[in-house]
């Protein structure tokens, strides 16, 4: 895949692991580190110059109309705990033109001609799909943004699905460093038609980094707990606890009716965002979503007394989150 593209002018950090900071006694917990006030440098220009009329640590809410790039060019450097990201899916036209080399292998699966078996190589991952290298020509940049305004003990999930995910992998690994890598959720669901010429494809991955592994914000005794699948092996007291959530969610869908639907197609379950939202934050931190949507994340954050900056491009979009958090949109003025 190469290295990610940065048309940042200048004012990202390079893609790849960041410098180690001087390492911290322990990494955070909700023991080791209480809720805290604003990065003392929010509002202030940063180092990249960044001065931040458009958010300040103190203000309310933000529903933002404007390209997510250059709105978050405009945030301060460490300004966020939570960044979540739920970019449109590649789901365009798959170019399938692999460029394929025989190489002679005598285990290899394909008869040649000449009676030799041959097994195919991708020749080069770059040249298998068009979409792929426009899709993350798009996406590398916000990611280099987003990383850039988390806090130090703050975590970045990027929402995919199985088209992009593996990719995705590859280059956050390069973004963030491999040591920053947390946890590949599966969310998984059981809705809609089901192909029968290959297993139904019924789950999304949520990638999750932490920008720093010394110092991350992760605390497992505020998330929703679920139930237990065999409750009776466990006590009473256990089952009627729930157990911990692993790193496979079985969430059902938006119900198609019910008073959480917005009407906006891809809109995400409160119930994922609760989770994500409950772990890797406190009460009165920011949580940014830079392709927002319906304004799923921005009302998850409320209804845990987490602050939220929301940014949308899309007309309908802002239409709806405004009517859902009951907040006004802010145009980019850039
Ligand atoms: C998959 S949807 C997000 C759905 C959201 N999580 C929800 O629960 O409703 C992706 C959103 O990203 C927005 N978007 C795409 N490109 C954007 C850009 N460059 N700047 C801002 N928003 C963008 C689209 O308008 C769309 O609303």
């Amino acid at each position: 895949m190469g290295s990610l593209p940065s048309d940042a002018p200048g004012s990202a950090p390079s893609p790849k692991a960041p410098s180690p900071k001087a390492p911290s006694p322990k990494a955070s917990s909700p023991k080791a580190s209480s809720p805290k006030a604003s990065s003392p440098n929010a509002a202030s220009p940063n180092a990249a110059g960044h001065a931040s009329s458009l958010w300040t640590p103190d203000g309310p809410d933000l529903l933002i109309a404007g390209d997510n790039l250059a709105v978050l060019r405009a945030l301060p450097d460490e300004s966020v705990q939570l960044v979540y990201l739920d970019p449109p899916f590649n789901t365009g036209r798959t170019q399938r033109r692999a460029t394929t080399r025989s190489v002679r292998d005598p285990d290899g699966a394909h008869l040649g001609f000449s009676g030799e078996s041959y097994s195919r190589t991708i020749e080069a991952l770059t040249s298998y799909d068009d979409t792929f290298a426009d899709y993350w020509a798009f996406l590398a940049p916000r990611l280099i943004e987003a990383r850039r305004v988390l806090r130090d003990d703050g975590t970045l999930y990027l929402h995919l699905d199985w088209r992009e995910a593996h990719y995705a992998k590859v280059a956050l690994d390069a973004l963030f460093g491999r040591d920053c890598f947390l946890n590949e959720l599966i969310w998984a669901y059981d809705y809609g038609a089901k192909s029968r010429r290959r297993w139904p494809t019924k789950h999304d991955t949520i990638l999750v980094y932490v920008k720093n592994p010394e110092t991350y914000w992760f605390d497992s005794e505020a998330v929703d707990r679920e139930p237990y699948m065999a409750p009776g092996l466990v006590t009473a007291e256990k089952a009627a606890r729930g157990k911990l959530p692993t790193d496979v969610w079985w969430h059902t869908i938006v119900p198609t009716s019910g008073p959480e639907k917005t009407g906006y197609p891809t809109q995400k379950p409160l119930g994922v965002l609760r989770r994500i939202i409950q772990a890797s934050s406190r009460p009165g931190d920011w949580v940014l979503d830079p392709f927002a949507g319906s304004g799923t994340t921005a009302a998850a954050a409320r209804g845990l007394e987490r602050r939220s900056i929301s940014i949308d491009a899309h007309p309908d979009a802002l239409r709806i989150a405004s009517a859902r958090l009951d907040l006004p949109v802010t145009p980019f003025a850039g």
